[in-house]
């Protein structure tokens, strides 16, 4: 679980200054009234999936079948097929899995050559995700796969090879997997692929990397409890009403999430697609930008501090104090960097995010601070289903379908198209 606040001013003061008091309770009430319908549904799909369970041995089954035959695994899929997976297993940085993952998702032919010239297709085991089984960035990766582990894996099962998640129906990615006699575990029809991290999409990954399914779900569940408990406090609930009354009656129209932790980057690539995709319509929407902490601050920082007012600032922290290389106190005292004799990387890291914070409050900007205690399964378990919470809430408020993406569907029917008439 984690904790989140607005820093030392209030947020009804930091609502006072802003002059959007009423705006935001008005918005908070519309919000809280969402939430409890929410919950006396028994919640979305999304967040409900794990709850029971159900899919927990189809996935460690496929997981070891993985682990144990195969040292390479390459995760094909695009967008909310992949971006969960490796927000989720880039905890796993750490870990000592014993088969390598590779989420070649944007369709780069530069890096599928490189993949199969470092790769041993023996040793390699392929997962294709899509929940349409149509994509074309995914089938195409997915026939290049087959012609590369074809021609070099020298094996007479080629269908061991390859794991699939896809929606049960007619599509050319499940008719493929079935003539291959692949396991196919079923992509629930009722999660969109932005929502999937914690189904098998994201969790068959992180239980291949070694990381603990059950952990990501015990800490989305006591967040989805709390939701459903305190409504009128949640994360999500609070977030949601506060960004789309900034949207409504201030410039602020982008929202930054800037973790202080490499291992959380690919978290802001996942929660940049859920909420652009999510909410991205009829005109509407607020841009996500992504940054990281500290190494950002050396990039992007100057602009937030001293651009245009126009960001909702999200910090996701993890006090460190005493983590990491300590500094020789003699040898920085040497230098006159006294300030940093004895103190840890993690003591640097920590007042930095302090000071970063500090400054954008003072500078008028708009701070959420998220704190969590450690880099854990459950932690960022948590933090996955409160941002998609807190999409699917903002979505509500803003009168848009959080679940669908048409005008890219348009785009997708166009590359076909294209493809097929190419000369
Ligand atoms: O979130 C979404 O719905 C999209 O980003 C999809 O995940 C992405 O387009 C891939 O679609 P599919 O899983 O059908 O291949």
């Amino acid at each position: 679980m984690f904790s989140y606040s607005f820093g030392s001013e209030s947020l009804e003061q930091q609502l006072e200054t802003l002059g959007i008091t009423k705006a935001y309770h008005a918005n908070l009430d519309k919000a809280v009234a969402y939430a409890k319908d929410l919950t006396a549904k028994g919640l979305l799909p999304f967040a409900r999936q794990m709850h029971d369970g159900a899919d927990a041995s189809p996935i460690a089954d496929a997981a070891k079948r993985i682990t144990e035959g195969f040292g390479e695994l390459i995760v094909l899929g695009t967008g909310g097929s992949s971006l969960g997976a490796q927000a989720a297993i880039a905890l796993a940085r750490f870990n000592k899995g014993n088969t390598r993952i590779h989420t070649p998702d944007s369709l780069c032919p530069f890096e599928m050559d490189q993949l199969f010239k470092d790769l041993d297709a023996k040793d390699t085991h392929v997962l294709a995700v899509s929940k349409s089984g149509t994509t074309a960035e995914t089938l195409a990766q997915l026939l290049a796969c087959r012609a590369w582990l074809e021609e070099n894996a020298d094996s007479d099962d080629l269908g061991a090879h390859f794991t699939f998640v896809t929606e049960p129906g007619e599509r050319p990615l499940r008719t493929y997997a079935e003539k291959l006699g692949s396991p196919i575990l079923d992509h629930p029809t009722d999660v969109g692929g932005r929502f999937s991290v914690l189904t098998n999409v994201g969790m068959l990954p992180v239980a291949v990397s070694g990381l603990s399914v059950e952990a990501f779900r015990k800490g989305s569940e006591a967040v989805c409890d709390d939701f459903m408990a305190n409504p009128e406090t949640a994360a999500a609930v609070v977030g949601a009403a506060l960004t789309h009354t900034l949207e409504q009656h201030t410039d602020i129209n982008q929202v930054l999430v800037m973790p202080y932790a490499e291992s959380l980057r690919a978290f802001t690539r996942w929660h940049g697609q859920l909420w652009a995709e999510s909410l991205g319509k009829d005109g509407l929407g607020t841009t996500p930008i992504r940054a990281v902490g500290p190494v950002d601050q050396h990039s992007q920082l100057q602009l937030f501090l001293d651009g245009p007012n126009d960001k909702f600032c999200t910090f996701i922290t993890i006090p460190s104090f005493g983590k990491g290389p300590r500094i020789d106190p003699e040898e920085a005292k040497a230098y006159g960097l006294d300030y940093m004799a004895g103190r840890t990387i993690g003591d640097t890291v920590t007042c930095q995010s302090r000071a970063t914070q500090e400054t954008l409050r003072k500078k008028g900007r708009t701070v959420r601070e998220f704190v969590i205690d450690s880099l854990s399964e459950e932690n960022l378990g948590g933090l996955f289903v409160s941002f998609m919470l807190e999409t699917v809430v903002t979505a509500h408020l803003m009168g848009v379908d959080a679940f669908d993406q048409p005008a890219v569907e348009e785009g997708k029917v166009l590359t076909r198209q294209y493809l097929s008439e190419l000369p």
